[in-house]
């Protein structure tokens, strides 16, 4: 069924996926619980200096131990899909060896929980959490781990596949190769930009090799989560500053899109391969593992891009091989994390998956903002939240109703978390939570998305 729009208020087609999403590392604590041992997130976090105020996830939102309380939270909010990731070092402490079962029976717990209440499990097999022995045989610049990481795969659907429908293989694999191996701001913490596109190709590989397993173990629903990039050139008339805006975007997105969706990487994408000295990796035959067929592309959006051409200049360590092109500022409002807000940037996002890449269902599988929340007594009026994810939903609207074939939203994210580098210092989520109680909080914005969630739509 089509989107409506009945005077102000906009209605979502019928059969439209509402929920929220989180990671595991960023909630889950317990991290020597059962069987599970390190993995690079909790290396990189007591590296002094990486991450703010040395804030680990030891603790975190203690989820491993509420996650019937957090269940139930979700319930009261009417979310029908949860995305969860699934920590490898639980399921795999040595990487690439047997199944710790009591790793996975609190995935099957939760799991458990969820269908009790009526919601629908949606697992990610990778959110950023690689078991540290497995990094420290080379981690994603290593080939094997592609082919471990499809194993981890065949054990979470062997044991979860029964009740779980929906499998993401990997989040955001951007982030894991150029942050993680290239600028160095996430774990493993590597400034090594051959590295980064070795990284890239296995974390293909590995996505490719995992959708087999999935398949073979019976998983209904594979897909993977990109965060993708709607970059805009400062001068839209300036051919260099398109040629700049062909180039970032070509990190972020077609490097990503093109071998899983189309089957091959782009000429200038592979260029940047053999620049690095990174091409050797790509062997004969694995353009075809990467573009097994997925049931939908999970998309992240955070932010839009603006780029422009300049001398002397680069798009940064997290963007190797851009010289010549350059972010700029833009005059947006901003979220506590400095990113600026323009929902119309994720509506031309969608439009330009949609047009240019046909055939592909998609799923929102993230998208919220921080703000510096305050708790006053009982409450926390989150307006700025509110109206991002109004505005996004907007945007989300009019991409279905110009056609994109968007079949849901998950909000990220359900709590508040450690966010990464920034610790636990910026606070994403439409539930606040206090770290020192762990006590949950609705915030206003967990109260009107239950309301956009039971009236399907926006009023
Ligand atoms: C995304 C990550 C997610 C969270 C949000 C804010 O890049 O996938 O874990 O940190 O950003």
């Amino acid at each position: 069924m089509a989107p409506d729009q009945v005077g102000a208020a906009l209605r979502f087609p019928q059969g439209f996926r509402w929920g929220a999403a989180t990671a595991a590392y960023q909630i889950e604590g317990a991290v020597q619980e059962d069987g599970r041992t390190p993995s690079i997130w909790d290396t990189f976090a007591r590296t002094p200096g990486k991450v703010f105020h040395g804030h680990t996830g030891d603790v975190a939102c203690d989820h491993y131990h509420r996650y019937r309380d957090d269940v139930a939270l979700m319930a009261g909010l009417g979310v029908g899909t949860y995305r969860f990731s699934l920590a490898w070092p639980r399921i795999k402490p040595d990487g690439s060896g047997p199944v710790n079962g009591r790793g996975l029976d609190f995935y099957d717990r939760l799991v458990d929980e969820l269908l009790a209440k009526g919601i629908s499990p949606m697992a990610t097999l990778y959110h950023w959490d690689l078991p540290q022995v497995l990094e420290d045989r080379g981690g994603w610049t290593n080939r094997d781990t592609a082919y471990y990481f499809a194993d981890l795969a065949a054990a979470a659907v062997a044991r979860l596949g029964d009740r779980v429908a929906t499998w993401t293989t990997l989040n955001e694999p951007w982030c894991s190769a150029f942050l993680g191996y290239a600028a160095g701001v996430h774990a493993p913490g590597r400034e090594d930009p051959t590295a980064a596109f070795q990284a890239v190709h296995h974390l293909l590989l590995g996505h490719g090799l995992a959708v087999r397993a999935l398949r073979d173990g019976g998983a209904r629903e594979v897909s993977l989560t990109l965060n993708l990039a709607r970059v805009r050139p400062d001068d839209p008339a300036d051919p260099h500053d398109l040629a700049a805006v062909h180039l970032i975007e070509g990190l972020h997105n077609r490097l990503w899109l093109d071998p899983v969706l189309r089957g091959a990487y782009p000429a200038d994408m592979l260029a940047l391969f053999r620049r690095f000295g990174a091409d050797h990796v790509i062997r004969p035959g694995d353009d075809a593992i990467i573009a097994a067929p997925i049931d939908f592309l999970g998309v992240n959006y955070y932010q839009p891009a603006r780029v422009r051409a300049a001398l002397g200049v680069d798009g940064g360590p997290a963007n190797p091989g851009t010289e010549g092109a350059e972010y700029v500022a833009q005059d947006l409002p901003v979220t506590a994390m400095d990113w600026p807000v323009d929902p119309s940037s994720f509506y031309e996002l969608l439009m330009w998956l949609s047009d240019g890449y046909p055939g592909t269902p998609m799923m929102i599988t993230e998208n919220g903002a921080a703000y510096d929340d305050v708790l006053v007594g009982d409450r926390v009026a989150d307006t700025d939240r509110v109206g991002f994810l109004d505005g996004h939903l907007r945007a989300v609207h009019q991409a279905l109703a110009e056609g994109a074939d968007v079949r849901g939203y998950l909000a990220w994210s359900l709590l508040d978390n450690y966010e990464w580098g920034y610790g636990y210092g910026k606070r994403f989520g439409i539930v606040h939570v206090d770290y020192d109680t762990q006590r949950r909080t609705l915030k206003d914005s967990a109260r009107w998305y239950a309301a956009v969630i039971g009236r399907n739509g926006l009023d």
